[in-house]
């Protein structure tokens, strides 16, 4: 069975969906494409043989899509994914599930009326082999219980748009989304420090940022965001345990030695880092639809929890680092008992 897929947004992500899910993932074909600029909709549709619908509305309830993949601005995703929701669609939404807890907790009260899981939320490092790897470390407890996680996240620059928000809310979120996962375990505090700031940064913009979270377990989690940190885009994740400690691996790259130096060179771009976790991703998403079962993706509970937590470092930081606690609803018995692991145990 191909999986005929409708795009709402044809933007940068979107259009690199659309390019994968047409000359890299098996059995899916973008048939529909929508976007408020609807030039972009046109050039993208063009290059895949898709039509081009009016809109989200329009594209969600037409008969040649058979699953959603809303790419659009994040304010937008939460009427895209209730009406895909409405219409008993699969709809993968690229992350944030919404940009309010209350949208989110809209989204999963009608999942959850609905009776199965239609919605994946795109948190892509569950799909990265290093993290899937350490997933598997931590799951059969080979370093005992994890008592502490060291993180780093450091993009080389950030354009001008980037605010000191969005070092929460559109950086750690992947932190955030991917250590729940990892330590099976809810982050329940956060506080979010300012250590001296590098000069390399627009005066709007506090950076780095140090974010420390606690998990319900006690776990302490120290993440470094770091965006403008010139040399490269570099992501370290070490997790130390009762009995030992477990290592995120660096991409794989050469050691050169030259010129009285040995060293290999670090990625500039975090599209060469996820790329294939993003392949993956839509090949377990497309595979599960094409067999007729619900997603085993990052869920809407999962969008939900990652909204709470941002909001919660937000706060910190715009509270002169204050401890926050995280305000998160109790967790429905229909997302307990059901898959969001990506696949890995
Ligand atoms: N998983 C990741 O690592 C990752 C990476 C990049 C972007 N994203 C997410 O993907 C989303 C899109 O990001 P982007 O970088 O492609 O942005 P973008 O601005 O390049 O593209 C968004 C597109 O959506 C269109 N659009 C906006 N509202 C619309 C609506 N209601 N209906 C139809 N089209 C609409 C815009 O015209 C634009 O073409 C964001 O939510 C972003 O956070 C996730």
């Amino acid at each position: 069975m191909t999986v005929r897929v409708g795009v709402i947004g044809a933007g940068w992500i979107g259009l690199e969906h659309i390019r994968r899910l047409t000359d890299t993932v098996t059995g899916a074909k973008v048939t529909a494409v929508t976007d408020i600029d609807a030039a972009r909709a046109e050039e993208a549709a063009a290059r895949v043989g898709a039509r081009v619908l009016a809109d989200g509305a329009e594209l969600i309830v037409a008969e040649d899509v058979d699953a959603v993949l809303v790419t659009s601005w994040g304010p937008t995703h939460a009427e895209h994914v209730l009406n895909a929701i409405a219409a008993g669609k699969p709809v993968f939404c690229e992350k944030p599930l919404a940009t309010t807890a209350e949208d989110c907790l809209r989204i999963v009260e009608a999942e959850r009326a609905h009776g199965r899981r239609l919605v994946q939320v795109g948190f892509m490092r569950r799909y990265d082999a290093g993290y899937r790897q350490l997933k598997e470390v931590l799951a059969s407890g080979g370093i005992g219980a994890p008592l502490i996680v060291h993180c780093a996240h450091r993009n080389p620059t950030v354009p001008k748009a980037y605010t000191s928000r969005m070092a929460a809310q559109d950086t750690a979120v992947h932190e955030i989304d991917v250590l729940r996962w990892l330590l099976d375990d809810e982050i329940v505090s956060a506080q979010v420090l300012r250590p001296r700031a590098t000069t390399n940064r627009f005066p709007h913009l506090t950076d780095p940022q140090i974010m420390l979270f606690e998990t319900a377990n006690g776990v302490r989690i120290d993440l470094e965001v770091f965006v403008n940190c010139q040399y490269g885009y570099d992501i370290q994740c070490e997790t130390v345990g009762e009995r030992g400690l477990v290592r995120l691996p660096d991409p794989a790259a050469v050691t050169l030695r030259t010129e009285g130096v040995s060293g290999s060179a670090v990625l500039r771009d975090w599209k060469d880092r996820f790329a294939d976790a993003f392949d993956t991703e839509f090949r377990e998403w497309i595979a599960g639809i094409a067999a007729g079962e619900e997603p085993t993706g990052p869920s809407a509970w999962d969008g939900y929890a990652a909204t709470v937590i941002t909001d919660a470092a937000v706060q910190s930081l715009e509270s002169d680092s204050e401890v926050v606690t995280v305000d998160m609803k109790p967790r429905p018995a229909f997302y307990a008992g059901r898959a969001s692991t990506g696949g890995v145990a």
